[in-house]
């Protein structure tokens, strides 16, 4: 089975998909978290991400498109596809049907992260993240056990530099401008659940599991 997480930033995609690749056996590509990997470690693709990454604006669809057609044709036969952060747009969508189809493939889910713009702001400002693996904690709602280190690996964790104040101002207004049409995108094929995303993590996993049941 294979999934998009859609939502704005903050609605726990990550947190989610963290749950969701267990679940299905699946393989998370998170186009957010390979810009941040290339920009640590200082590639020519992070260089370009990074100008747009940290105003909070879309890095060019040329870029993203083809970087997901890369991790798609790593994915291994029978393995299911957990998109995060992709797609982002109606040209990035319609590349999406175009790529999945050549490869005989196609999504059968889009679950739509429903969190109001408060919460938002709350999540986003609590964030520490773990670049080199993609883990998120949050000061307040999902504590690591010792403060600003990795439970796992140890880590240090970090504040995204776009979780400034005016880069989440910017890429609320992208979302909203860009994002938020595919919720009607992918609601006229019939493959939209949208699900309340202001509850607790184990909460909306439970929701995410109903949905896919149906
Ligand atoms: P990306 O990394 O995709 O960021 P985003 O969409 O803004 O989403 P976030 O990662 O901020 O939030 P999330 O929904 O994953 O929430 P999380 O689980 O972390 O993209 C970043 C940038 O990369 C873009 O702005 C763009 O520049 C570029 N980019 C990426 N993809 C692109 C594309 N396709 N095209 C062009 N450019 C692209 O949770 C947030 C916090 O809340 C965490 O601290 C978490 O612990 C906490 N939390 C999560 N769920 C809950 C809950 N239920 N209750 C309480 N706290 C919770
Ligand atoms: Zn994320």
């Amino acid at each position: 089975m294979n999934i998009i997480l859609l939502g704005p930033p903050g609605a726990g995609k990550g947190t989610q998909a963290e749950k969701l690749i267990k679940e299905l056996d699946a393989v998370q590509i998170s186009t957010g978290d390979i810009f941040r990997t290339n920009i640590k470690n200082n590639t020519p693709l992070g260089a370009k991400a990074k100008e747009y990454m940290n105003k909070g604006q879309l890095v060019p669809d040329e870029l993203t498109i083809d970087l997901v057609w890369d991790a798609l044709d790593k994915v291994e036969d029978g393995k299911s596809i957990l998109l995060d952060g992709f797609p982002r747009n109606i040209t990035q969508a319609e590349a999406l049907d175009e790529g999945m189809q050549k490869r005989d493939n196609k999504i059968d889910k889009v679950i739509n992260i429903n969190v109001p713009e408060d919460v938002i702001i709350e999540r986003i400002s609590g964030r520490r993240v773990n670049v080199s693996t993609g883990k998120v904690y949050h000061i307040k709602f999902n504590p690591p056990k010792i403060e600003g280190i990795d439970d796992e690996t140890g880590e240090k964790l970090i504040q995204r530099e776009d979780d400034t104040e005016a880069a989440v101002k910017e890429r609320l207004d992208v979302y909203n401008k860009h994002t938020s049409v595919l919720i009607d995108y992918y609601n006229k094929k019939g493959i939209l659940v949208t699900i309340d995303g202001a509850k607790t993590p184990e909460e909306v996993f439970d929701q995410i599991k109903k949905s896919l049941e149906k």
